[in-house]
């Protein structure tokens, strides 16, 4: 019996147990080509990331969001060939839980199979948001309208009405609901119905929701590529291309006009955009050829849409002035309306596709988690009936009614933002653990037809563009480490902020103390009009809001001070890295891999990191209580 926390299990034992007559004879059926894991790949990222939270992401970064859009599509590809890596080696649903169950042993694979339950389920509690709002708003179109409170979450009412709203669609929930006791009855609707739907059809079976999935993928890239060339057309047409160089608060062009800082902004929405290739290697079991199909499928699907959202992001700073974003959730249809490139039809068209487009997204998840679920189950972490197999349609049935669950239940009590953040961070952990996996098995010889990860000694070439990097930024931008590692900043915020008095919403007592406290912090509109809001002081007079503008900056100092911690965490680790790669000859896929997934962790909230702590501790609890004991390797 193995006691171990690191226990690993054989690459010979999972492939055995992921044979199609393991299991009481009922495996999965195996149907899908390269072309269909392409198209469940596309089916999966161009979503709710593309048509609704672009928007906030050019509104941080303006035109240089397509730098961010660039770096993470690296650090995604370098994570897609170690996905693929593992898939050819591992063919077997399960996706990165399964890599890290042969590479860094069980209890990694559990906090990873617990990480995924964020990406899968929780990022689809987003999209079916998503999903209800570009749905409302074209049945809106036509002509029928819901009721607000049927159309929104309780949370984003009682948050908007909260900071001081008096109009739109939050208020008019809160205002009109019908009331159960003392509580307001306010809850998404469209959202709840979509996810029903969604489940009973990954229920009834994948060949069935392949064909579903295929017919929208098709409709969905179509409308995409007319956005883009009606988009792109106008833009050139009209003479808007200097959007792309706009003025920034000081008046100098630029494609960044809030810095590279305002790109990095952007860093949750941009990734969460990319989230989606990775759900194609959960399809192993189901796939025809799954050694040469998975990597292909996942690589395609990847090149496909860095180019279609490199493309959108400049259509849509190109079209409209990026300022003009600001609250957009449906940026794609925005730059069609009258004010913008004024094309009504093309209002319409995008509507319709963000449905179809955020379905299909709904789609692939949905079928994902529940073949995690059955591969955690098969190895005892969970429970026997989250491995059963339905007799007649051959799908994880019992797993895929947990989802669907899982999926819903939340959808009353959440909202959008904060599950954004959520599914960002534990995906990109999950990534960082896959290419660290790579590096950890053991390296094969080269097998004709089978995906082999190139291999690039790292051993010098890492260490030294560790190395180099440090250096080109200590010359290009000298203060960037000492400012790193300067927190002087924020402990005279701190210290302002602990002194504002009791009645902090006297904005002549706040005005007051910010004259004589601060000059020239770094303004930032986005939150100061949050603060505005939430202070209902929307009367202040003009030139005291410049003051208060910069103490909103600046009292943004958790994020700042979070921001800085981990990037001075992120080059300790690189050097680290280096270090070890130097002594072991580390292959240079991964370790870019593991590399840039970490640097865009350095995006991350306070908030987003403890809430993702606390998500990973109550899963460690459920390990310690069930799979620990009842592991198949604790048997062995
Ligand atoms: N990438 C997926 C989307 O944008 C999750 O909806």
């Amino acid at each position: 019996m193995s006691n171990s926390l690191f226990r690993t299990k054989k690459i010979s034992s999972i492939l055995s147990e992921g044979s199609d007559n393991a299991h009481g004879g009922g495996g999965l059926k195996r149907v899908l080509t390269a072309k269909d894991l392409t198209f469940f790949g596309i089916a999966a990222i161009l979503g709710a990331g593309s048509f609704s939270s672009l928007g906030g992401a050019v509104f941080n970064g303006g035109p240089g969001v397509v730098v961010l859009f660039i770096i993470t599509a690296i650090a995604c590809a370098f994570t897609a060939f170690c996905y693929s890596e593992f898939a050819s080696r591992i063919p077997v649903a399960g996706s990165a839980y399964t890599y890290a169950y042969a590479s860094f042993g069980e209890l990694f694979a559990w906090i990873i199979g617990w990480a995924l339950i964020m990406e899968y389920s929780i990022g689809n509690i987003y999209v079916a948001f998503s999903w209800s709002d570009y749905f409302t708003s074209f049945l809106s179109k036509c002509g029928v309208d819901i009721p607000a409170w049927l159309t929104t979450s309780y949370k984003e009412a009682q948050g908007a009405v909260a900071a001081g709203a008096l109009d739109g669609d939050q208020f008019a929930a809160w205002t009109t609901a019908p009331m159960m006791g003392s509580l307001k009855i306010i809850f998404d609707l469209p959202a709840i119905v979509i996810n029903f739907l969604i489940t009973y059809l990954v229920y009834r079976g994948i060949k069935e929701s392949r064909n579903f999935s295929n017919i929208m993928v098709v409709l969905k890239m179509a409308v995409v590529l007319l956005v883009i060339l009606v988009g792109g057309y106008l833009v050139f047409s009209n003479g808007l291309t200097a959007n792309w160089t706009p003025p920034n608060d000081a008046g100098v062009k630029s494609f960044m006009p809030n810095g590279f800082s305002g790109v990095m902004a952007a860093v949750a929405g941009v990734f969460f955009a990319y989230i989606g290739f990775d759900a194609v290697s959960v399809l192993a079991e189901e796939s025809k050829n799954p050694q040469k199909d998975l990597p292909k499928g996942m690589i395609y699907s990847l090149v496909i849409c860095t180019v279609v959202y490199i493309l959108l992001t400049l259509v849509l700073t190109g079209a409209v002035n990026y300022r003009n974003f600001d609250g957009v959730g449906d940026p794609l249809a925005f730059i069609f309306e009258k004010q913008n490139l004024n094309v009504g039809w093309m209002q319409l068209l995008v509507a319709i596709c963000a449905v179809i487009a955020m379905t299909s997204v709904l789609l692939v998840f949905q079928m994902g988690q529940p073949r995690i679920w059955m591969s955690m189950s098969r190895d005892g972490l969970l429970p026997p009936v989250f491995q059963k197999i339905h007799p007649k349609f051959q799908t994880p049935s019992f797993a895929t009614i947990i989802t669907g669950l899982v999926v819903g239940v939340p959808i009353l009590f959440t909202d959008k933002t904060f599950v954004l953040d959520f599914t960002s961070i534990a995906t990109l952990f999950a990534f960082v653990l896959v290419c660290g996996g790579v590096l950890l098995i053991p390296r094969k010889e080269k097998q004709s037809g089978k995906f082999n990860i190139p291999y690039v000694n790292g051993k010098i070439i890492f260490p030294l563009l560790v190395a180099g990097s440090i250096v080109a930024i200590a010359w290009f931008a000298p203060t960037y480490f000492s400012n790193k590692i300067d927190f002087s900043e924020e402990q005279k915020i701190d210290a302002f902020a602990a002194g504002i008095p009791q009645n902090k919403f006297d904005t002549a007592v706040i005005v007051q103390q910010l004259e004589q406290s601060l000059t020239g912090a770094n303004l930032n509109d986005a939150a100061f009009t949050g603060l505005l809001d939430s202070m209902n002081v929307k009367t202040i007079a003009t030139e005291k809001l410049a003051v208060a503008n910069k103490f909103v900056a600046s009292a943004n100092t958790e994020q700042s001070r979070t921001q800085k911690v981990s990037t001075i965490i992120f080059w300790l680790l690189m050097i680290g890295l280096a270090i070890i790669t130097l002594l072991k000859n580390y292959s240079l896929i991964p370790l870019m891999g593991v590399s840039t997934c970490l640097y865009l962790l350095t995006g991350m909230t306070k908030a987003n990191w403890l809430w993702f702590g606390g998500w990973l501790a109550i899963g460690l609890v459920i390990y310690f209580l069930y799979g620990y004991k009842k592991s198949k390797l604790a048997a062995e």
